[in-house]
């Protein structure tokens, strides 16, 4: 067996990904071995399956943090190393309403640093090569991306996502898959960047939507579907094959677009 590689999960609910995950690492179908689990919700089903396999666990609960600062966030509590400017300048999240609003906008990204801050400390005590979100429903900004992204050249945050992206980003893929009529739904494992559900993609699987489908089978559909993907993803990484290139397309308009891809070498 190969080098395994350390993997670090964030999850905030049931944890299924995560068991298919921690399952291919124990069977040695992955080189890869989970080395925590972290979560922003206590209640979490997945930390109860992190424990089964003696795998350490922490929660930082945001839902108590963002009470707590309700408010402004006591300037005390926040990262000494948290510059909002520098998260304002690069994040390309859609705030919706936070995004017109700088009172907003700095309210989210102040009480977000001190939640990330939290989630980077208990990290710290497990280093890991690879972090994945596993059903983690907390969007993370610029001021976690560039403490676990340390080399902007080496992505190292990878995130499942319930469709078949670019459509349907956000909180309920299979839901607005479904609902939108689509004959096909999927699933797509991407590197994390400053965006929603945006950073380059590095594997996907599709399945057919038939008239009997309801939310609920597309749903089983896509989870088993998941099951696969995400580590046969995690392998691609632990051989060392993913390479993130650039590469600028010219528009029919004649306008040229860059954009940041990932290719799968060998
Ligand atoms: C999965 O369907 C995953 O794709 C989705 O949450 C579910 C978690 O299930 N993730 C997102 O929507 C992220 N935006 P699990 O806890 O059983 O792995």
């Amino acid at each position: 067996m190969a080098h395994k590689i350390r993997v670090g999960a964030l999850i905030s609910g049931g944890g299924s990904n995560l068991q298919a995950i921690i399952d291919a690492s124990k069977s040695n179908r992955i080189d890869a071995r989970v080395v925590f689990v972290g979560s922003d919700n206590p209640e979490a089903y997945g930390l109860k399956r992190a424990q089964k396999h003696a795998i350490p666990t922490f929660v930082v609960d945001y839902r108590t943090i963002i009470e707590e600062t309700r408010g402004r966030p006591p300037k005390n509590l926040l990262p000494e190393d948290f510059d909002l400017e520098v998260c304002l300048r690069r994040t390309r999240q859609r705030l919706s309403d936070a995004s017109s609003d700088r009172v907003k906008a700095e309210r989210y990204f102040c009480i977000r640093a001190i939640a990330e801050a939290a989630l980077l400390r208990e990290m710290a005590a497990y280093p890991f090569d690879l972090l994945v979100l596993a059903g983690f429903m907390r969007i993370l900004t610029p001021y976690f991306i560039d403490r676990v992204n340390t080399d902007p050249s080496q992505l190292r945050i990878m995130n499942i996502h319930p469709s078949l992206l670019p459509s349907f980003p956000g909180a309920d893929g299979y839901g607005d898959t479904y609902r939108y009529g689509c004959k096909v739904g999927g699933c797509t494992v991407h590197f994390v960047d400053y965006g929603e559900d945006t950073g380059p993609i590095v594997g996907q699987k599709a399945f057919e939507i038939t008239p009997d489908d309801t939310i609920d089978t597309v749903r089983e559909k896509g989870l088993k579907l998941e099951w696969q993907l995400y580590p046969e993803c995690i392998q691609l990484f632990a051989e060392n094959r993913l390479q993130v290139v650039f590469k600028t397309y010219t528009l029919e308009n004649g306008t040229d677009v860059k954009r940041k891809l990932v290719q799968i070498a060998g």
